[in-house]
């Protein structure tokens, strides 16, 4: 299976792309994860990447479309994946397309995490991840860690994101409306796009996922 997922920012998109990876057997790629991997281990990309990702704006396409095709090409990918946070503007879903084109192969879904804009500003002042491996996620009330500030996954410490600050978050919706959703409707017309509420426990939206995603 080759799947989208398509959600504001802090709609749970991360959360559920853990559970739905290991549910459907394919690697979970999200290119915010990659960046901040190139960040603390001070590659140029993740110096690249950085001043970007702190004002909330998209990493110019020409860095992100080549890491997320490198990352595509790996060998855990060639029976599929779930892309998280890419593509996120209509040059990167033509990138995307192509790249699959070329591969003879196409996206069997795009799963639209439906949250209001309520919801994912309280879901992101309280998400805290990890400092060894950012898709260990967590939420001071809506999913504790089993200690304070420690890892479930790893042990590793749990902080706030640098991009989590009030301004940020504003200016990362603000970018969300305006270049990453008009890619449903590109994905609509492609007939490809499945939409669900993503409120409730996150093993609720899982379950919700899972039933509406096709089975093949
Ligand atoms: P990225 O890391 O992709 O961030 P995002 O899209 O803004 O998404 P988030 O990680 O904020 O949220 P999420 O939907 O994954 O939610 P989560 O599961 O954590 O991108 C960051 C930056 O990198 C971008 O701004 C950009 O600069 C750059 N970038 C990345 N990709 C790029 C691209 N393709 N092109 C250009 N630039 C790119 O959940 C949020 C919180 O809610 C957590 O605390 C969680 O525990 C909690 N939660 C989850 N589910 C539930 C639930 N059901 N109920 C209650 N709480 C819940
Ligand atoms: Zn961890």
């Amino acid at each position: 299976m080759r799947i989208v997922l398509v959600g504001p920012p802090g709609a749970g998109k991360g959360t559920q792309a853990a559970y739905l990876a290991k549910n459907l057997s394919i690697p979970h790629i999200s290119t915010g994860d990659l960046f901040r991997a190139n960040i603390s281990q001070g590659t140029p990309l993740g110096v690249q990447a950085q001043e970007y990702m702190r004002a909330g704006r998209l990493v110019p396409d020409e860095v992100t479309i080549g890491m997320a095709k490198d990352r595509m090409h790996q060998p855990d990918a060639e029976q599929g994946f779930l892309l998280d946070g890419f593509p996120r503007n209509l040059a990167q879903a033509e990138a995307l397309d192509a790249i699959l084109k070329q591969d003879g192969l196409r996206l069997d879904a795009v799963l639209d995490l439906e949250v209001p804009e309520d919801e994912v500003v309280k879901r992101i002042a309280g998400r805290r991840i990890c400092r060894n491996d950012s898709s260990h996620v967590f939420h001071v009330t809506y999913n504790q860690p089993q200690a304070e500030g420690v890892c479930d996954a790893c042990g590793g410490e749990l902080y706030q994101r640098d991009d989590d600050r009030e301004d940020t978050v504003r200016k990362r919706l603000e970018v969300y409306h305006s270049e990453t959703e008009p890619i449903i409707d590109y994905y609509k017309a492609q007939g490809l796009v499945v939409t669900i509420s993503a409120l409730g426990k996150v093993a609720e939206v899982t379950q919700r996922a899972m039933e509406a995603l096709p089975s093949r």
